[in-house]
């Protein structure tokens, strides 16, 4: 078998860590993703994954947030099958093939274009209502262009952090103001985080450089009239980190115990208003 040798650099070169990540959970008795399309994927890769500086402590980290993510996004789902999903900054995540969705789902993949096109490559297309588009987030139009016929839920993991502040926040009001009602699910850093960035191997070797640091997620529901936080979970709190490794867990309650570090990385779920709440 060829395998697909790895060009990406910076930003888009952190999707081969959180990859990685998944397919070691998905080896692991202790998976909480069991995601063998992720291991498939590694498998036809031709990159040296140590430069990841994943290990199975922070691959528990990934595969918990992913869960987080997984799980919000399968009970806004349940509630509103119709809905069009917007997966942001999806690199080679399976999320698309994870979840079982309703037929009725709308599903969209976007990440930057030389992602997208590796993703064609190395991925199957999921089943049902699925595309996948090649841009950047932060780019004009794309969004407008979507059909808003829909309730939203916008799903963007390992994303928020490596935006500028106000390319966030203006991301945060284009999906407020185009669709009508849903959610907004995403990990962020919190300042220290930002600050501390060159402790973070991924980052280290790969250059990428992260800037947008919330130190209070409640304080974006300025961007949106009737946009409500409602949910802001510490990494090392999420439910299912009792699952982790013996070793994960221990790392998450001493986390847990050091004001501002238990803060560096949080789960967010807003709702904004319209129908699709
Ligand atoms: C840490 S990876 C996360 C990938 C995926 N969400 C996952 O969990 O495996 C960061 C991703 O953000 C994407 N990204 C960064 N900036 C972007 C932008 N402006 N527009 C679209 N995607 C972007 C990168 O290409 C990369 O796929």
């Amino acid at each position: 078998m060829d395998r697909e040798k790895i060009t990406l650099t910076g930003v888009p070169e952190t999707l081969l860590a959180t990859l990685h990540a998944r397919a070691c959970d998905s080896r692991s008795s202790h998976s909480l993703l069991h995601d063998r399309t992720a291991l498939d994927t590694v498998r036809r890769i031709d990159y040296d994954f140590r430069r990841t500086g994943m290990n199975s402590v922070n691959a528990a980290g990934v595969a918990l947030r992913a869960r987080c993510l997984d799980d919000w996004t399968a009970a806004f789902l349940a509630r509103h099958p119709r809905a069009t999903v917007l997966h942001l900054a999806c690199g080679l995540d399976t999320r698309a093939h994870r979840l079982a969705r309703f037929p009725e789902t709308r599903w969209i993949d976007v990440d930057l274009p030389e992602v997208v096109a590796l993703r064609n490559r190395l991925l199957p297309v999921p089943d049902g209502d699925y595309r996948v588009l090649a841009t950047s987030v932060t780019a004009d139009g794309w969004l407008e262009e979507l059909p808003a016929d829909r309730p939203v839920v916008a799903v963007f993991e390992g994303l928020s952090m490596y935006l500028r502040p106000a390319d966030g926040e203006r991301l945060i009001r284009r999906i407020t103001s185009h669709f009508p009602g849903g959610q907004l699910l995403f990990d962020c850093f919190n300042g220290l985080g930002v600050r501390m960035q060159r402790l973070i191997p991924v980052l280290r070797r790969t250059g990428a450089t992260v800037y947008w640091g919330i130190d209070d997620p409640r304080a974006l529901e300025r961007l949106h009239p009737g946009l409500t936080c409602l949910d802001v979970i510490r990494g090392c709190d999420l439910p299912e980190v009792r699952h982790v490794p013996p070793l994960a867990r221990f790392e998450a309650r001493l986390t847990g115990l050091v004001p501002g570090v238990r803060d560096v990385f949080r789960m967010v779920r807003f709702e904004f208003p319209g129908g699709g709440g």
